[in-house]
């Protein structure tokens, strides 16, 4: 007979097959929930969430030494002013690295500004601001860090928006430490938009991004140091010829998105840097 019972542990196996994800890599395999209010839809999606008590994270469970990391975001809709999502590779502490997207939220109707940064040292300084070619609330899109021996690509779905090299050889900082990748969402009304003035409008609370993606994709890097020569290998497809520069349709199209859609470059802010940092010249 075809009891009751038979029919609960037929629906618990095609649960369970649902929630793996091709490939392996589900969330509590690689991540750690570490802050706030984040609701497991399966272990293919999260949904960090903010509301006036708090905001809320994700971490690797490793630490990296290079990688490519790609995770797929569906950024809160409607109003956001002051919510800022965040996703980002950092060493943590005082004399951090770290690698960012940060999305600074808008007032309805106004177009997201993604920013991006690099430390090496506890110093960034080093931003740079672009729109996006869509709406980043409507859909998931693959936000894409990839951080080898010599350089760091920022991408946007296929697209490279920004490229910071290793000019190490030419007194450059370049991240160097073992890194963590994080997720975020929080309360950045102080800075995040229109510089600060656009405060968070509470009454769309609690604000929620969702998250997608989370395979293991770098080398592992948990003690204390980095193994250069490990973390450098071409045995990381990460690592081999065609990721130590831009192919050629890479480049077209990196040209094209930072004439039309780069709205801030800290390289061309004279107010704040009358003399460019070196790396300026060095990344054209
Ligand atoms: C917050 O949003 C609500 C709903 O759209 C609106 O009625 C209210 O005026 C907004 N508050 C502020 C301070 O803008
Ligand atoms: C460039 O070409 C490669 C190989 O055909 C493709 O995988 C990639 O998506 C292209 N990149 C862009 C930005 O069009």
């Amino acid at each position: 007979m075809f009891s009751i019972l038979d029919f609960v542990l037929v629906l618990l196996v095609i649960a369970t097959v649902d929630a793996s994800v091709p490939g392996g890599g589900g969330f509590d395999e690689n991540y750690v929930v570490t802050w706030g209010n984040v609701l497991k839809l399966n272990q293919g999606e999260v949904q960090l969430s903010m509301d006036k008590s708090a905001g809320s994270a994700f971490e690797s469970k490793h630490k990296f030494g290079s990688g490519f990391f790609q995770m797929r975001i569906k950024l809160p809709p409607k109003d956001t002013a002051g919510v800022v999502t965040a996703f980002y590779l950092t060493s943590k502490g005082d004399t951090h690295d770290e690698v960012d997207f940060e999305f600074l939220g808008n007032r309805d109707g106004k177009p997201i500004q993604i920013q991006t940064n690099v430390f090496n040292n506890g110093q960034g300084n080093r931003e740079q601001k672009f729109v996006l070619w869509f709406d980043p609330s409507t859909d998931f899109h693959t936000y894409g860090i990839l951080w080898n021996p010599y350089q760091i690509v920022f991408y946007v779905d296929k697209i490279p928006i920004r490229i910071f090299k290793n000019n190490k050889k030419y007194g450059v900082g370049y991240p160097s430490k073992p890194m963590t990748v994080i997720a975020s969402l929080w309360n950045g009304e102080g800075w995040a938009t229109d510089g600060g003035k656009a405060k968070i409008n509470w009454s769309y609370a609690p604000f929620k991004a969702n998250f997608q993606s989370f395979s293991d994709s770098g080398c592992h890097a948990d003690g204390g140091n980095i193994n250069a020569e490990a973390c450098g290998s071409t045995t990381y497809y990460w690592n081999t010829i065609q990721y130590s520069r831009l192919s050629a349709n890479e480049t077209t199209a990196f040209k094209n998105v930072r004439a039309k859609y780069m709205k801030y470059d800290y390289c061309s802010d004279k107010r704040r840097f009358p003399v460019p940092p070196t790396e300026c010249r060095l990344n054209q």
